[in-house]
């Protein structure tokens, strides 16, 4: 995890426009240089960065749940307060009180062992609180949790760091959810301006070949890790060439050209099924007019750009296109030996962005990448006592990983070692690929 981190991001005021609305938040924002040294300047400012990912949304944007995956962003950032004040507050603070008694069956997502709450895909449903309630629920937490910090009890800690990188996940989903919603809006919002456009090719591609062996995996040392990131074991990888970079747009197009999507004989049979039934064409929020193709993005909708990474694909799609292309999706462990080593580890830690960049080089870029592994516990996994050992532990079957970082991953929250995972059909997400083959 960084210590240091270059937060690109410059609030600005909050916009109904829906064909013009700039939002200054891209790399062409003044850069303001955000220290994160102590536990509470860092919880001041990822607190602070949620609120400036949702400082241009108003309140019905904020409200609104497009489908059962995504949340209102209102949803979001009550939650994340919801798990300070679950998990720290009320354990540590003496005669807590809790801002309301009833937030936690409405903010409580998924831990059963905190009590009953609310259906996941009602929360839209929800129109009180409103925005400015969820501000003074957020103020209320933050003054606690503030002065729970000055006592400087080192216990709490650890606990403070959980909650942080948690919240780090949700900015994230902040921004894949409401692109979503916007997606479906006719009008086509715009949530940022776009920085100037790059056509700059795609450098070619270099594949890198690792030598087989026994290779050391998985989270070690002091900084932060999900506990599903350890412990670090032994993993046999087999000699493997793999793509200094993702697939990029042009490349993904000639598997469209070549009928990828209507020719079963590339297709897993649950991928296959699924494109049927849900009758895909291309990556989610790609459109055709005629022989022209555009893309919805949150900088609004644009022609398509040759050299951006394929992006909102799913696993299926991925697995379809590595069939087509005669190569197959690394393991999570051949990434990230590939990641870790000397060509790949000087990419980490950028800033958190609207959109994925053209592809550059070096071997992280604006993706996330879906790999070939199950998400499964690794030798020696312990899901950790209580209800915080629902945080990943129960996920473990159905859903796949992804590795590296995406466009929207915020600073301080990136790291080889990371392990997403989502169902295979999911593609709301940005979430693309690179190949692999045997040397
Ligand atoms: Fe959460």
């Amino acid at each position: 995890m960084a210590e240091t981190s270059t937060l690109p991001l410059k609030a600005r005021k909050r916009s109904e426009s829906t064909q013009t609305s700039p939002s200054d938040w891209a790399s062409t924002a003044p850069k303001s240089k955000v220290t994160i040294g102590t536990t509470v300047q860092r919880y001041r400012s990822v607190r602070t960065l949620t609120e400036l990912i949702a400082e241009p949304l108003t309140a019905e944007d904020q409200t609104v749940q497009s489908m059962p995956d995504a949340s209102p962003t209102k949803w979001h950032r009550a939650h994340t307060t919801w798990f300070f004040e679950t998990f720290l507050l009320a354990p540590n603070v003496a005669e807590y009180q809790n801002y309301a008694d009833r937030y936690g069956y409405l903010f409580n997502s998924y831990y059963e062992a905190v009590g009953p709450r609310h259906a996941r895909p009602a929360r839209g449903m929800i129109t009180r609180p409103g925005v400015a309630q969820i501000t003074d629920y957020r103020r209320y937490v933050d003054d606690a949790v503030l002065r729970l910090l000055e006592q400087a009890e080192p216990n709490v800690a650890a606990l403070v760091d959980l909650g942080l990188h948690h919240e780090q996940q949700h900015q994230e989903l902040i921004l894949t959810d409401i692109k979503h919603a916007f997606s479906l809006n006719p009008l086509q919002p715009v949530y940022a301006e776009a920085p100037p456009r790059s056509d700059r090719e795609t450098p070619p591609t270099n594949w890198l070949s690792f030598e087989g062996g026994i290779h050391s995996v998985g989270h070690r040392g002091k900084d932060f890790a999900f506990d599903n990131e350890g412990p670090a074991h032994d993993e046999l990888v087999r000699s493997f060439c793999i793509m200094d970079r993702p697939v990029n747009v042009g490349e993904y197009l000639n598997f469209i050209a070549d009928d990828g999507y209507g020719r079963p004989e590339f297709w897993l049979s649950d991928g296959w099924a699924t494109v049927r039934a849900a009758q895909w064409e291309a990556p989610s929020y790609w459109e055709r007019d005629g022989r022209q193709w555009s893309v919805y993005t949150l900088y609004g909708p644009r022609p398509l750009a040759m050299n951006e990474p394929v992006c909102h694909v799913s696993y299926y799609e991925a697995a379809a296109y590595a069939a087509w292309a005669g190569k197959r999706l690394p393991t999570e462990f051949e990434w990230e030996v590939a990641a870790r080593s000397a060509r790949g580890i000087a990419d980490w830690d950028d800033s958190i962005r609207a959109h994925p960049r053209p592809l550059a080089a070096g071997f992280v870029q604006d993706v996330w990448e879906w790999t070939a592994s199950a998400y499964l516990p690794y030798p020696g996994f312990r899901q950790p006592d209580g209800a915080i050992g629902e945080y990943n532990g129960k996920f473990m079957v159905n859903q796949m990983v992804l590795r590296g970082r995406s466009c929207a991953t915020p600073p301080g929250h990136q790291r080889p070692t990371y392990r997403n995972f989502f169902p295979p059909a999911a593609r709301w997400q940005f979430s693309g690929f690179r190949l692999v083959e045997d040397a």
